[in-house]
Parts: structure tokens; C-alpha cells; sequence
């Protein structure tokens, strides 16, 4: 039996990581099968890719040495892990995927969002997510919950609001693209909220 394939989107703190934790109890306490993960990472040598990617102390990576870290990393993720999950009939729950590359390297690092596509296809061998959802919030929002969090503060985090805008601006380009497979959530509203909106789209699959 073939599993589902669900990414989470949005902006930085727009509550992806909160969510998934909650989602995957749910999902186990109604004994489903569920693999979750996250992009960057997910494995071993991803997770080491990351901390090189993310390190704020590597202020000054090309943007396409970026975006090439991100699919190189994401191929041997999806080898790896994602697709023998599928394959075994999980349902996976990944934070972040190919859309974080298309808005954040595309549209924030200006590289084109056809280019990085195209960078990526090599990657995921045409494997697109069943269904993503994105979590909409104004990336100000999402800001301030982290600066209000403990959670350590990223070289990602760390750009400027103008980046973050053309991010958002960004989601919203393929929000539009995709428009059947992207799904939006109202990410402002409290954690509970959030997760029974993921969850409703989620159970439409099961
Ligand atoms: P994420 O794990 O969502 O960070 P956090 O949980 O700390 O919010 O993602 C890490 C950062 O990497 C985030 O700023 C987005 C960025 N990113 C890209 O720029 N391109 C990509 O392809 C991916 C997967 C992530």
C-alpha cells in the first residue's frame, strides 16, 4: 500500500514544529503509521549539511551554493528516508521541502524560482508532496514569536525584513502555482486551532 506524503510550509515561526509534534500523536493514538521529519535533515548527513547551511557564522554563502546544499541534501533525504516510508505505506509528515527551496533561495535570494526548480529536479525525481500545507502568517509575527521563544536564532532568521517579505511574497507566488496541491491555514490563530486545520486536511487522505 502506497503512504501519503504531507509537507508543512511557512514563514520562520510560523509554528510547523509545534504543529507536527502535536499532529504525529494524533495520528499515532488513532494507530496510524507516521514517519515525521524535517528539511534540512531528517538523517545523519542532512542534519550535518544543516548545521553548515544555518550557522550564522557563515555569513557570506553564495546563494546558489545554498540552494545546491539544500537539494544535495534533500536528494539523499528522499533516497534515504522519505520514499522507502511511502513505499511501506506510512504517512509522512515532513517540515519544509522543495517549496522552501523555490521561495527562500528563488524569490528571497533572487536565484529565479525556475532555476531553483530546475536545480531541484534532480533531486526529487518529480516526487511532489501529496498535499502541503501552508501555514499563513505575516512574517513579522512569525519574527516575534521567535525572538520571544528560546528557540536558537538561525543564519536564516538572522536576514533582513526585506528578505522575509520577498519569502512571503514568495509563498504566495506558489501558493498560486499550485494551487491544488497547496492548501492555506490560518497560522495566527492558538496551537490547538492550527493543528485541527492541518489535521481536516490530513484526514481527507486517510
Ligand atoms: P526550519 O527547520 O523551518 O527552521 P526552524 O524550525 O528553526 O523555523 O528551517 C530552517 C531554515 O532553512 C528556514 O529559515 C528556511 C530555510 N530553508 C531554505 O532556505 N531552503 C530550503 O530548501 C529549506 C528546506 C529550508
Amino acid at each position: 500500500m502506497q503512504g501519503i506524503f504531507i509537507t508543512l510550509e511557512g514563514p520562520d515561526g510560523s509554528g510547523k514544529t509545534t504543529v507536527i509534534q502535536l499532529l504525529e500523536e494524533r495520528l499515532k493514538n488513532q494507530g496510524r503509521n507516521v514517519v515525521v521529519t524535517r528539511e534540512p535533515g531528517g538523517i545523519d548527513i542532512a542534519e550535518q549539511i544543516r548545521r553548515v547551511i544555518l550557522d550564522p557564522k557563515n555569513t557570506a554563502m553564495e546563494p546558489r551554493t545554498e540552494a545546491l546544499l539544500y537539494a544535495a541534501s534533500r536528494r539523499q533525504h528522499l533516497i534515504e528516508k522519505v520514499k522507502p516510508a511511502i513505499e511501506q505505506g506510512a504517512i509522512v509528515l515532513c517540515d519544509r521541502f522543495v517549496d522552501s527551496s523555490l521561495v527562500y533561495q528563488g524569490v528571497g535570494r533572487k536565484i529565479g524560482i525556475e532555476e531553483v526548480y530546475d536545480m531541484n529536479m534532480f533531486a526529487i525525481e518529480g516526487i511532489f508532496p501529496t498535499k502541503t500545507i501552508f501555514f499563513d502568517i505575516p512574517y513579522e509575527v512569525g519574527l516575534q514569536r521567535i525572538d520571544k521563544s528560546d528557540r536558537i536564532v538561525d543564519r536564516l532568521d538572522m536576514e533582513s525584513n526585506d528578505f522575509h517579505h520577498l519569502v512571503y511574497q514568495g509563498y504566495m507566488t506558489i501558493c498560486d502555482k499550485y494551487s491544488d496541491r497547496i492548501e492555506k491555514i490560518d497560522a495566527s490563530k492558538s496551537i490547538e486551532e492550527v493543528c485541527q486545520q492541518a489535521m481536516d486536511i490530513i484526514e481527507k487522505y486517510l
